[in-house]
């Protein structure tokens, strides 16, 4: 088997060649139901994950499994349109394949975009909530095996994952805009389940404004590899207080999604303009 460094010299090989050298600047992250970002963006090259060296295949109907390239506010971008959850049986490596392939590629920024469940006073159905911080309740952690110190150091540093200037240029456009927003703290768990009324409740005990399945790994991928990072969570429904609970299915986190993407996407576009 090829080791990761050869593996990802034969991606982005591939991608370069299909793309005639594109060179983005941000890689963005497209999470359920949030996929209508890529409406805004002037497409130039799209890639199916199926036809991509290494890529693992999104398997979850939601995400729709393709790279794009193009420019949004006037910068280059790639984005995931579709990403890999832990659930789906990935490893950790292979959901933070594309992260590394991206930023091979060239981004030096990193975006990312998820559903969560509102676990705070704060987060509500409908909010965008800027990440400033986060608990990794994951079992498992893309980090750990062989570490390739060419890719970035052994013990990444976590003491501010999240970049502040993006954080502070984004809390600006959602005030500008009467966008609902706040800020806070993004706790991952594995799922596909979500979570009972204790485990709600645990999340606001331990701190988690927002509880969802994913953003961590490709947040600690992205520290390791010295990008600057932005993510932010579009809340779906509300485990906290208790009396809020609603039974939840898929179509309803879709749902609620898709009717506060245009703020995110609001949000993420006006960013990467800015910056
Ligand atoms: N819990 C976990 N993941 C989620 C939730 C939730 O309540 N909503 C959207 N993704």
């Amino acid at each position: 088997m090829q080791n990761l460094i050869e593996q990802l010299h034969e991606t982005t090989t591939y991608i370069q060649s299909q793309t005639n050298n594109f060179a983005p600047q941000f890689g963005i992250v497209l999470g359920t139901g949030l996929g209508g970002l890529v409406q805004d963006i002037d497409i130039k090259y799209t890639l199916s994950y199926a036809n991509i060296p290494h890529f693992p295949v999104s398997t979850v109907e939601s995400h729709s499994g393709k790279l794009i390239f193009g420019t949004l506010g006037g910068k280059p971008v790639v984005a995931m349109q579709g990403r890999f959850h832990y659930y789906e049986g990935y490893t950790m490596q292979q959901i933070t394949f594309p992260i590394r392939v991206m930023k091979k590629l060239g981004i030096e920024r990193l975006i990312v975009s998820n559903a969560a469940g509102g676990t705070s006073e704060k987060t509500r159905c409908g909010t965008v909530m800027i990440i400033t911080d986060h608990i990794n309740l994951h079992p498992a952690n893309p980090l750990i095996g062989k570490n390739y110190d060419e890719l970035g150091p052994r013990f990444p540093d976590m003491s501010r994952p999240y970049d502040p200037e993006m954080i502070a240029i984004a809390l600006k456009i959602a005030q500008q805009n009467n966008i609902q927003h706040t800020t806070g703290v993004y706790a991952t768990v594995t799922g596909p389940n979500l979570e009972t009324h204790a485990e709600y409740t645990y999340m606001n005990r331990i701190g988690a404004d927002a509880v969802g399945m994913s953003t961590v790994p490709e947040v600690l991928v992205g520290v390791h590899s010295g990008l600057k990072i932005f993510a932010a969570s579009v809340i779906t429904d509300e485990g906290y207080p208790p009396e809020r609970i609603k039974e939840t299915t898929l179509e309803d986190v879709i749902r609620i999604a898709q009717a506060t993407e245009p703020h995110l996407t609001q949000i993420i576009r006006e960013l990467i303009a800015t910056l």
